[in-house]
């Protein structure tokens, strides 16, 4: 596992890019007796053969655009591309765990699912759309976490991501000279009042009880002190746990767009694109799975942080019950988070997330419906 999570973390390829990873994990798997078969531009899927139903584990497998600057013996070899989420860390994970089985075969039929293109939030629907979910009674998977040490696994049932939806709002006004606003449509301020109203939809809107967050996170209008923007162009994210929740904040960004505009006297286009869902595991999923966290040895703990980072392996919960829980990984010594640059994990979580996905696949039939 170290070697190959080593030579992905040396070779990261962008999500939708991941050709050599691809081409690697059939590799790997061929090494180990398993035909792995090409899904989709970058996908991987093996069937371990057994009666149905199928039990799916899941790793992702794509890089980030972030420059490494670890100083690793391994760091990434391409330019602007790394592995600072650890995906190198669960493809080797989901590798060990079919080492696993073949030595302590699962009584049903597993499917190894090796995913891209996790990063941009449409890998998941990409697989589901190529048949990955096909026959599937249940599917496990896990995130490396630096906040718990190697051997601890967070699990809690209910959200542990949020809705991941993004929006554009693009005001147009009309520009003209900054000594004559009563010629001109100021984009710029129904803008200025959009971001503060947007805030109000959160605080004013939303039960206190419920994660929500509302991120403007881009904002453009005007380039001269002396000239009336004409348009104003802001972009930001709108985050939930929960799916009604979700449904109102998108709601309510339209109705305030629209809103803002007409008592501004300006024009405004809503273009609201809807990401991942929120990941919300089943209690019997949790439960499972952390029955499994004990089995193989490792110390589960309750996931009790307000997560509303996104991940599309919600995706597959929206269709079959399961658990996504987080693997500890803290290496020690000063942080870097995910995504940062410097990120790196300790590779004595390896094993203990292959075991957990192995015996997950052995006992997850135990959730079919
Ligand atoms: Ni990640």
């Amino acid at each position: 596992m170290v070697a190959f999570r080593r030579d992905l973390h040396q070779h990261p390829e962008l999500s939708g890019e991941e050709q050599r990873t691809a081409e690697a994990v059939v590799a790997a798997l061929a090494e180990l007796g398993i035909e792995g078969r090409r899904v989709g531009a970058t996908g991987v899927i093996a069937d371990l053969p057994g009666p149905g139903p199928v039990v799916a584990i899941r790793a992702d497998t794509d890089a980030l655009p972030i420059h490494e600057d670890t100083g690793l013996s391994f760091a990434s070899v391409n330019a602007g591309v790394m592995h600072a989420c650890g995906h190198d860390g669960h493809s080797a994970m989901l590798l060990g765990a079919a080492a696993l089985l073949l030595e302590n075969p699962a009584p049903t039929a597993v499917r190894l699912i090796f995913q891209p293109a996790e990063e941009t939030g449409d890998g998941a629907q990409s697989m589901i759309d190529a048949g990955a979910l096909d026959g599937v009674c249940a599917i496990f998977g896990g995130h490396l976490d630096r906040s718990y040490p190697a051997g601890t696994l967070a699990i809690s049932e209910g959200a542990v991501n949020a809705s991941t939806d993004e929006f554009t709002l693009t005001l147009k006004g009309k520009g003209g000279h900054g000594a004559r606003p009563h010629t001109a449509k100021d984009a710029l301020l129904a803008g200025a009042v959009l971001v503060t109203t947007l805030q109000t939809v959160v605080s004013r809107e939303i039960d206190p009880g419920q994660p929500a967050v509302i991120t403007v996170g881009s904002f453009h209008a005007g380039n001269r002190p002396n000239v009336i923007a004409g348009s104003a162009v802001l972009e930001g994210t709108a985050r939930a746990h929960d799916h009604g929740v979700r449904e109102a904040l998108l709601a309510a960004i339209e109705r305030q767009a629209r809103a803002v505009a007409a008592a501004q006297g300006v024009e405004v286009d809503v273009d609201i694109r809807r990401c991942t869902p929120p990941l919300r595991n089943p209690a019997d999923g949790a439960a499972l799975a952390w029955q499994i966290a004990e089995a193989v040895g490792a110390t589960p703990v309750p996931f009790d942080v307000t997560n509303m980072g996104g991940e599309d392996f919600a995706r597959y919960l929206l269709h079959v019950p399961g658990c996504y829980i987080r693997i500890g990984g803290d290496p020690g010594g000063e942080s870097h988070p995910a995504h940062s640059s410097r990120f790196d994990f300790d590779e004595a979580a390896l094993p203990h997330g292959a075991a957990w996905l192995a015996e997950c696949a052995r006992r997850g039939s135990q959730l079919a419906r």
